[in-house]
């Protein structure tokens, strides 16, 4: 496969070039939970577009309309639909990926400035905000596109692509753009797209490559206690009011054991057992608990046995409580009765679950909770955004296309994985394609999306970048 290698070595002799693009697409600061920076996110749209445009890529780029995020009516930023190639005996594969990223201060504890990769030397690292989470993987398909328009080299698939800058705050807008274009039929953007392939997630330790075929739903809640009129003296009112944040927390405490157990009624029940066969699957798994301890950075696993921690992360709901808006925080030792306070928390959910399910449960379960408290004050719930799980049939063309792919690269046999993690519109594409949904990632399980100092290996960029064009050749390569 002359073609094949040509492009292999092209990656490796472009690497520099590759890490300054990747610098680029850092430096703007597409943050989407945050309306200061909706600016930047369709900056970052139109980068993007810009990008493809150059590497001969037909693209769209479609407005979504607007959406109220915190009390604010804002602009959605804009889906960049793009294709190249309708060679009719070629494959088609759509790409998905995400442009926008979690927001990032170097005050909540970055040793670098979270919009400035920095290439450190002892380690390798690519590190800023969105290397990995989705920036890397999203520039490591430009990567693929550019190298195979420098060599004069035919592409072994047809591509589409589909470039969201809202999935980091629910994906506003999207599913309806897939199902609008999905009843266009012949005429729609996604038509004869045979599989997908979205690299948006991680390996599960930092030496094994994998390849995932589920991802957890989530359904996101805001509890809001409010009581007095303004915030309080506690030496004037303290044990004279109800106060909202006793309540607040007290109901908080109610939604999940120290061990993970929620105690949402019927929420864990919805769930199946796990089958032996099924527990051998994980057992097999390349990992640890050393692994997860190490990659959170304490020795705190729920379990010592590896299955069990496992299934915890891939087959299992959880519910975490993130944070108490309202509430005194800082410096000193302020005494106040805060008036209103806010406590947020998220389910992430596994099939059967869907937000739709789940969320009377919640709704029911924390409303008679509070009225146990017999507390004056008022509570309202609200569901601020959610998204189904999705579980894939690995023994796919689609799956064994990436193992050979994954295998050639890095001469590995890959984790099959399950991810812990969330991306709404991945269940949208499988059903409304009807087709294969691959997750192919690229960076490792301790990069730290989300986090302070977000990394991306080089070696996974690289290396990465080589993957994703191999797999597109395995693509080419099927007789299905
Ligand atoms: N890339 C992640 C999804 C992910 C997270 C995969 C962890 C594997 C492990 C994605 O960008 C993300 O952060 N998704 C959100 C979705 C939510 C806002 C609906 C998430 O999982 O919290
Ligand atoms: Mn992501
Ligand atoms: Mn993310």
């Amino acid at each position: 496969m002359a073609a094949l290698s040509r492009f292999l070595s092209f990656i490796d002799q472009n690497a520099g070039r590759f890490i300054q693009r990747l610098a680029d697409a850092v430096s703007i600061q597409s943050i989407s939970g945050n309306g200061v920076h909706r600016q930047d996110v369709f900056k970052m749209a139109l980068w993007l577009q810009g990008q493809l445009d150059t590497l001969g890529v037909q693209t769209k780029s479609v407005d979504l309309g607007r959406h109220v995020m915190d009390g604010q009516d804002l602009p959605l930023p804009p889906a960049i639909l793009g294709r190249i190639g309708d060679d009719p005996k070629k494959k088609t594969v759509l790409i998905y990926g995400h442009y926008d990223v979690q927001p990032a201060e170097k005050s909540d504890g970055w040793d670098t400035e979270p919009f400035t990769l920095v290439v450190d030397p002892a380690t390798d690292r690519l590190i800023g905000r969105g290397s990995t989470d989705d920036k890397g993987p999203i520039l490591g398909w430009l990567n693929v596109l550019e190298a195979h328009k420098a060599l004069g080299l035919d592409l072994p698939v047809n591509l589409k692509f589909c470039f969201e800058g809202m999935e980091e705050s629910g994906s506003d807008g999207l599913d309806e753009l897939i199902t609008s274009e999905v009843a266009k039929g012949k005429d729609g953007w996604f038509w004869g797209v045979d599989c997908v392939c979205i690299s948006d997630n991680y390996w599960l330790n930092s030496r094994t490559p994998c390849i995932t075929y589920g991802l957890r739903g989530l359904a996101y809640f805001k509890l809001t206690v409010s009581g007095p009129a303004r915030d309080l003296h506690s030496g004037s009112f303290g044990r004279t009011v109800h106060e909202p944040m006793t309540d607040l927390v007290l109901l908080m405490s109610k939604l999940v054991d120290t061990n993970g157990k929620i105690l949402v009624p019927g929420v864990d029940e919805m769930v199946s057992v796990a089958s032996q066969e099924e527990k051998a699957l994980y057992a097999q798994l390349d990992y640890s608990v050393a692994d997860v301890e190490n990659a959170v950075g304490a020795p705190i696993a729920l379990s010592d046995d590896k299955v069990e921690v496992l299934m915890g992360r891939m087959r299992y709901p959880s519910l975490s409580l993130h944070g108490i808006e309202g509430a005194f925080y800082g410096a000193g030792a302020k005494t106040v009765i805060p008036a209103s306070v806010s406590g947020k928390f998220s389910i992430r959910l596994v099939p059967p679950q869907t937000p739709e399910a789940v969320e009377p449960l919640v709704f029911a379960y924390i409303n008679a909770e509070f009225a146990r408290l017999n507390s004056k004050n008022k509570l309202k719930i609200e569901n601020l955004h959610g998204g189904k799980p999705w579980v894939a049939d690995h023994t796919h063309w689609n799956y064994e296309a990436a193992k050979r792919a994954t295998e050639a690269v890095y001469k590995q046999t890959p984790n099959l994985t399950r991810e812990g993690g969330s991306i709404p519109v991945t269940l949208t594409f499988a059903e409304s394609l009807g087709v294969n949904v691959l997750l192919l990632p690229m960076g490792r399980g301790d990069d730290g999306a989300h986090s302070t100092n977000e990394k991306l290996d080089k070696s996974n960029f690289i290396e990465g970048s080589k993957l994703l064009g191999t797999y597109l050749y395995e693509v080419g390569a099927v007789n299905a």
